[in-house]
């Protein structure tokens, strides 16, 4: 166990005076594969299980239990229950739940290696991304909704006549969590924390191609002193057991986050069955505006982070670089040399910057929507193919002189591939910029405050970004305008999201005022 608590490979500095720079767990044996309900591991219904592979080897890791609709009605009873009237979950404390979530932090903490290496495992990332990123995300979000437990409150209202009226906060119920393959424990948690803080129970469907980690999660759900039933995992695949939440009766609420296609699927259902609340994070085509002033070296640096982070697979990549005229070749020119120095390999490799694709079904799709832009007329500056014969790597790309009717000016490529366009005016990049269907983030670089403001206001997305990138905090709320979603996650915001208002009104034989 100590190897596994990241006791031993971890923190070891790699030499005297050096910075420590953890590593990831050799030959990690995977604990935990079945199904999660009442704290308790089951065998799927079916007998079923389904493989998760190793995208980097291109090899299986394990078999996993495949969860479908009898293990998922066996879950949201489970949910059900604990979210009870009387139950232990609804007796507790707000502080209690508070620190519960503490609890939780901490356990991650503990284990953030083992989290780390099953997330590089499972997803191909580079492990020190998995470590410093997606976990330091994780353990942040958590303990900011801890310290949320005991600070939801509702109103006193002063309405006409002789009545007091006042507002309740209270938990929606059971909640399923739908969540993606990119960041599959950071996505968990954006969820899991605001609905735990509010008192909610919940049903989570982590993706077909990442299940691992929150599997490992269960176990810490369960050692941190969570009742059974509060939070239950069932793995499995989006159109049966994530499709059996969706249309589940006593599922109160959704939170989903993955492709546009199925946050659609997810809404009709919800309308079909029992209207339960529905949030959605879905996909982005994201503008990042550099205007001639704007200090190039950072600018530079952070389209091309933007845009190749996490292999391009990101609802936030900066996949429609727009460049004002006088600056337009030295932007490519350096956006080149960045690309072509990215390091792609090993993600276990501390040096590495690119891992491979999640899965061969991405790797196609950002091949195929590569030779459009080669076909559509955009000049290929750099990368444009796979790496190799095993895994699924593919080269850093840019396309330079894209126009906005091109595919990879259009569509969410979720891929290392860079397309930069050219502006002339503000007023034409703010109107090709809100040209999409999508309205996620949107970044823009300038040292001109007036321009900065007036594009902060004009542009069409949840997150506007200057002068940084996927500047993300578990304070601020996150979300999309349009069809990059519904709802928001993070922040004060996310609380309406897991809560109903009640209002209780109560007459009184004298007036209040
Ligand atoms: P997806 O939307 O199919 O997968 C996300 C989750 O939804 C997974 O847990 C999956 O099992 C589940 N799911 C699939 N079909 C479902 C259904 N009928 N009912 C309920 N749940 C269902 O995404 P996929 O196919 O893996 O990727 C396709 C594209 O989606 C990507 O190329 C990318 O453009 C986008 N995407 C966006 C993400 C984001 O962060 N917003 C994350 C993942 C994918
Ligand atoms: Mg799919």
């Amino acid at each position: 166990m100590a190897a596994l608590n990241g006791t031993v490979e971890n923190g070891q500095p790699e030499k005297k005076g050096a910075p420590q720079v953890p590593r990831p767990i050799k030959n990690l044996e995977i604990q935990y594969t079945k199904i999660f309900i009442n704290n308790e591991w089951h065998e799927s219904k079916s007998g079923k299980k389904f493989p998760t592979y190793s995208p980097s080897r291109s090899e299986k890791i394990c078999d996993v239990e495949e969860g479908d609709k009898p293990d998922v009605d066996k879950a949201v009873e489970a949910a059900k229950k604990a979210f009870q009237r009387g139950s232990l979950w609804r007796q507790m404390d707000a502080t209690s739940r508070g620190r519960l979530l503490h609890k939780l932090a901490d356990l991650i903490e503990r284990d953030r290696v083992v989290l780390a290496t099953l997330e590089t495992m499972d997803t191909g990332k580079p492990f020190l991304q998995a470590f410093f990123i997606d976990l330091e995300g994780c353990i942040k979000t958590l303990r900011y909704y801890a310290g949320w437990a005991d600070k939801i409150q509702g109103k006193t209202i002063p309405v006409d006549e002789n009545f007091v009226c006042f507002t309740r906060h209270e938990p929606v119920g059971v909640c399923g969590a739908i969540t993606p393959w990119n960041f599959p424990l950071l996505m968990l948690i954006w969820k899991m924390a605001p609905a735990l803080c509010c008192g909610n129970t919940l049903v989570v469907k982590p993706a077909e191609q990442t299940p691992l980690s929150s599997l490992y999660l269960g176990s810490l759900v369960k050692e941190a002193g969570f009742p059974p039933g509060v939070v239950n995992i069932v793995p499995g695949y989006g159109p049966t057991a994530g499709a059996a939440i969706s249309t589940h009766p006593d599922v109160d609420k959704i939170a989903f986050t993955g492709s546009t296609e199925v946050g659609k699927l997810i809404k009709e259902a919800a309308s079909k069955s029992n209207l339960k609340r529905v949030t959605l994070e879905l996909g982005g085509k994201n503008p990042c505006i550099v205007c001639a002033d704007a200090d190039l070296d950072l600018a530079v640096d952070c389209a091309h982070q933007g845009v190749f982070f996490n292999q391009g697979q990101c609802c936030t990549a900066a996949s429609r670089v727009f460049v004002e005229e006088q600056v337009y070749p030295e932007f490519v020119k350096r956006s080149v040399e960045y690309a072509k120095k990215r390091l792609v390999g090993d993600p276990f490799d501390a040096k590495t910057d690119q891992g491979p694709q999640i899965d061969q079904k991405q790797f196609n799709k950002i091949l195929e929507l590569i030779e459009s832009g080669k076909k559509e007329g955009a000049k290929l500056e750099c990368g444009g193919l796979a790496i190799g014969d095993r895994g699924l790597f593919i080269k850093p790309t840019v396309f330079s002189e894209v126009t906005d009717n091109m595919r990879i000016a259009k569509e969410e490529i979720f891929g290392p591939v860079q397309p930069i366009m050219k502006f002339k005016n503000l007023e034409e990049v703010i109107q090709r910029a809100n040209n999409s269907e999508y309205g996620l983030t949107a970044a823009v670089f300038t040292k001109n405050l007036d321009r900065a403001l007036t594009l902060a206001s004009a542009l069409q997305s949840g997150t506007v970004w200057v002068n940084c990138y996927t500047a993300l905090y578990a304070q601020a709320p996150f979300g999309g305008f349009k069809m990059s979603g519904n709802g928001r996650e993070l922040g004060e915001y996310a609380l309406a999201e897991y809560t109903e208002v009640k209002t209780v009104t109560i007459k009184l034989s004298q007036k209040t005022h």
